[in-house]
C-alpha cells in the first residue's frame, strides 16, 4: 500500500467554504461573526499566526480586530481588556495568543475568557466539558486534526493512538476526542521512558514536540501507521515539523506534510469555532450571560 498525503490545506479550503457560507447566513440575519485576538509582545512566531487568522477570518467574511499590547502591559491591564471583550455583544470570538510573557498567569488569563466566546476551547469549563465527552468550542489543533482524518476515512474507533504531547492547548484535549471517539490512547512527553517502543506500536502517531533536537525517524514507527506532525521548529532557518518526513513516508499509510497539513486545519478550525460561538450567542438573543 502506497503512502497518502493527508492534505490539510486542501481540507482546510473546504471547512473555510463551508464556514463562509454560514457566516454569509448569521449576516443576513443580522449577525456578522466577529473575531477579536490579543498578543501581548512580540513573539514573531506569535505575529506571523495571528496574521494568517486575521487573512484568513477575512477571505470567510468574519469581521476581525486585533489588540496588540506592550510585553510590560500588566496583568490587571489585560484582565481589563478581556472584561471589555467578554461584554462587548459586537464580538463572538476571543483568542490570547499564547504564550504569554512568563510575567502573566497564564490560566487566569484563560479564565477571563467567558466560556462561550473562547473560540480557543481552553477555558476549564469548555475542556472539562470535552473531558467529560461533550464537544461545544474545541481547541482549534485537535480538532482540525481530527477533521483531517475524518475527512480521509481514516478509522479512529477501537485504533491505538499515541500522542507525543500533554498540553492544554494539544495533547489533553486530543487525546479526549479520541477517546470519544472510542480510540485506546496513551500520552507521551519528556518524562517517558522508551518512547520509541510505545510509539512503534502506534496505529495513528501524533507527534506535538517542536525542537530542534527530536526527530521522529523510522524506528519510532509501524509500518502502514498514520503519522500526524504538528512540530514547527526553525532549524538553521528552515522551519520544519517533528517528522523526518523523507524517512517516514515510505513506511507510513498515511502521512501530514509541513507545511501543509496541520497548519492550515487549525486556522480554519478557529474560524468555524468563530462562527459555532457566534451561533451560540444569537441563541442567547445577547441577553446577559451566565457563565456558560
Ligand atoms: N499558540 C500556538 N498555537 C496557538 C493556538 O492555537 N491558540 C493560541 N491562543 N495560542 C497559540
Amino acid at each position: 500500500m502506497t503512502v497518502t498525503i493527508l492534505d490539510g490545506k486542501l481540507v482546510a479550503g473546504e471547512v473555510k467554504k463551508q464556514v463562509a457560507r454560514q457566516a454569509e447566513n448569521l449576516a443576513k440575519l443580522g449577525t456578522k461573526p466577529f473575531l477579536a485576538t490579543i498578543q501581548v509582545g512580540d513573539d514573531p512566531a506569535s505575529t506571523s499566526y495571528l496574521k494568517a487568522k486575521h487573512k484568513a477570518a477575512e477571505e470567510v467574511g468574519i469581521g476581525s480586530e486585533h489588540h496588540h499590547l506592550a510585553a510590560d502591559t500588566s496583568q490587571s491591564k489585560l484582565e481589563a481588556l478581556l472584561g471589555q471583550l467578554n461584554t462587548n455583544p459586537k464580538v463572538h470570538g476571543i483568542l490570547v495568543q499564547l504564550p504569554l510573557p512568563r510575567e502573566f498567569d497564564e490560566d487566569a488569563i484563560i479564565e477571563k475568557v467567558i466560556p462561550y466566546k473562547d473560540v480557543d476551547g481552553l477555558h476549564p469549563i469548555n475542556a472539562g466539558r470535552l473531558s467529560a465527552g461533550k464537544e461545544t468550542l474545541v481547541p482549534c489543533t485537535p480538532k482540525g486534526i481530527v477533521k483531517l482524518l475524518s475527512h480521509y476515512k481514516v478509522p479512529i474507533a477501537s485504533q491505538f493512538v499515541v500522542i507525543i504531547n500533554r498540553t492544554t492547548l494539544v495533547g489533553r484535549p486530543l487525546a479526549n476526542l479520541f477517546l470519544n471517539r472510542d480510540a485506546t490512547v496513551t500520552v507521551c512527553h519528556s518524562k517517558t521512558v522508551n518512547l520509541a517502543q510505545t510509539t512503534r506500536a502506534a496505529d495513528i502517531l501524533v507527534s506535538a514536540v517542536g525542537r530542534e533536537d527530536f526527530q521522529i525517524k523510522p524506528e519510532h514507527v509501524k509500518s502502514d501507521a498514520t503519522v500526524i506532525d504538528v512540530g514547527l521548529t526553525r532549524v538553521e532557518g528552515k522551519l520544519r515539523g517533528d517528522v523526518d518526513f523523507d524517512n517516514v513516508s515510505p513506511l507510513a499509510r498515511f502521512i501530514t506534510p509541513v507545511p501543509g497539513g496541520v497548519g492550515p486545519m487549525t486556522v480554519a478550525c478557529l474560524l468555524e469555532n468563530t462562527v459555532e460561538a457566534t451561533k451560540i450567542q444569537t441563541r442567547r438573543g445577547q441577553k446577559e450571560p451566565s457563565n456558560s
